[in-house]
């Protein structure tokens, strides 16, 4: 071959490298010019059909075209990668500007900031929290709470059974029993149990199968009922204000005597009357009551030693009491516009 068509090889290939826009067609280039059966390396092959003399000078320019065409192939991929660089970080370039993805926060339940509230409430008091199975033996429900079989009180709580004598608790008094039975006798007891209770109920605006309570309890000597009411109107101003009041009304609990209706002053119309006290200017909120004789004994404990007291409240009544919410069904339907008003005390 001779020089001149060498000369016109190579600027072929460079032209043809300068226009070629993707790796693919650099690599046929590649192929083209530099392979084995490309042109360049069959006129190697042919030098040795060249004179002594003529052989160095040619292999020479013969090399220094094929390394022309190397970098030349090199710069291009270069470029070529440095284009689809560009490009590829133009397409994914990140709008900084462009509102975030919003994660939505939960918010804690009602419920769960009413037992807190009062909990915080009470452990100030040296309360300490107690918690019992919500699958409870006859014996713990009712037996033990002075409450006998065929006990006309045990109709008012008519529940779910799993046997004779395996029901889903209807209230969480029996922690009382529990606790009273695990008690070193010599000890004093002061205690709150937070918890889910069961009933067969209809359920309506005020009324559901399943609710919270919290109960209450203290045992020790000379517990009297001034211990109690001047415990529950620490609670009720802490918990519904400083201006509200407190009540007792006499009542009726099998595990209690005597028994008390504890009622708070209402606080729509300060005690005058209207729609929601149903004009007596007074709302119930728990039942309460000197613990019943029989239920220390139940526990182990004599009631000639020992005194106490006990009380129990509905937490969906509470916080619907306090924060103006009229139906209980908003706490079990998840309506996220309910769960995300915040309560008052939160
Ligand atoms: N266990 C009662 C109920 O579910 C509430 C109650 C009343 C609990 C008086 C008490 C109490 O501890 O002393 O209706």
């Amino acid at each position: 071959m001779m020089k001149k068509e060498l000369e016109k090889l190579k600027n072929e290939a460079l032209h043809a490298i300068e226009q070629a826009i993707n790796s693919k067609e650099t690599e046929e280039i590649r192929i083209k010019f530099l392979s084995k059966k490309s042109e360049l390396t069959q006129s190697m092959k042919q030098l040795g059909s060249l004179s002594k003399e003529e052989r160095p000078a040619m292999g020479q320019f013969i090399n220094s075209i094929k390394s022309s065409i190397i970098t030349a192939l090199k710069e291009k991929q270069t470029e070529l990668e440095q284009n689809q660089l560009n490009q590829q970080l133009l397409e994914e370039d990140i709008d900084v500007t462009l509102p975030s993805v919003s994660i939505p926060v939960g918010s804690r339940h009602p419920l769960d900031v009413t037992v807190e509230t009062i909990e915080d409430i009470f452990i100030g008091l040296g309360f300490q929290i107690k918690e019992g199975p919500e699958i409870e033996t006859d014996y713990y429900n009712f037996e033990a709470l002075n409450i006998p079989k065929h006990h006309p009180a045990r109709d008012m709580q008519d529940s779910f059974y799993f046997t004779d004598d395996l029901l889903l608790r209807t209230h969480t008094s029996p922690v009382q029993a529990r606790t009273l039975e695990q008690t070193e006798k010599n000890e004093a007891i002061r205690i709150l149990c937070p918890g889910k209770v069961y009933r067969r109920d209809e359920d309506d605006a005020t009324h559901s199968h399943q609710f919270m309570q919290i109960e209450g309890l203290v045992v020790d000597k000379n517990i009297t009922l001034s211990d109690l009411k001047g415990t529950l109107e620490y609670f009720i101003k802490s918990y519904f204000g400083s201006e509200r009041d407190i009540r007792l009304r006499p009542s009726f609990f099998p595990f209690t005597e005597p028994s008390v209706e504890v009622d708070v002053s209402c606080g729509l119309c300060q005690g005058k009357g209207c729609r929601t006290c149903k004009q007596t200017g007074w709302i119930e909120v728990l039942g309460a009551g000197m613990i019943h004789p029989n239920v220390l004994k139940a526990g182990g404990f004599d009631p000639n030693e020992v005194s106490g007291f006990a009380f129990g409240m509905g937490v969906e009544r509470l916080t619907m009491l306090k924060e103006g919410i009229e139906d209980i069904r908003h706490f079990y339907t998840n309506d996220i516009r309910f769960l995300t008003q915040r309560l008052s005390e939160m």
